[in-house]
């Protein structure tokens, strides 16, 4: 198994969970992250970090699409590990349905 970033974490984008992380598996895109699931070691620190509760255990039901996205963009963005300012109108964003029709985005983040 692994945790994958869900929804909620688009425009949210707190990091958070960045900080926690002993292996630094968050990568970053222009709007939200996601975790590499090959480096994941399943501790789970990270979920209750989540302001936006955006990660969730893979064995939940329903989240196939949310791990294949955390799969792909793992592979293309920049590694985050140290947690910058959330964007400043993250607060509007959380729990806004449809978050990834309406805002997700493929760009990259700057990483660190
Ligand atoms: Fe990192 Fe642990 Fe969260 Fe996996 S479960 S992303 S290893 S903090
Ligand atoms: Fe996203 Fe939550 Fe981390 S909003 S950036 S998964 S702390």
């Amino acid at each position: 198994m692994t945790y994958v970033v869900t929804d909620n974490c688009i425009k949210c984008k707190y990091m958070d969970c960045v900080e926690v992380c002993p292996v630094d598996c968050f990568y970053e895109g222009e709007n939200m992250l996601v975790i590499h699931p090959d480096e994941c070691i399943d501790c789970g620190v990270c979920e209750p970090e989540c302001p936006a509760e955006a990660i969730k255990a893979d064995t939940e039901p329903g989240l196939e699409s949310w791990l294949k996205l955390n799969v792909e963009y793992a592979k293309v963005w920049p590694n985050i590990t140290i947690k910058r300012e959330a964007p400043a109108d993250a607060k509007s964003f959380d729990g806004v349905p449809n978050k990834l029709e309406a805002h997700f985005s493929a760009n990259p983040g700057s990483g660190d």
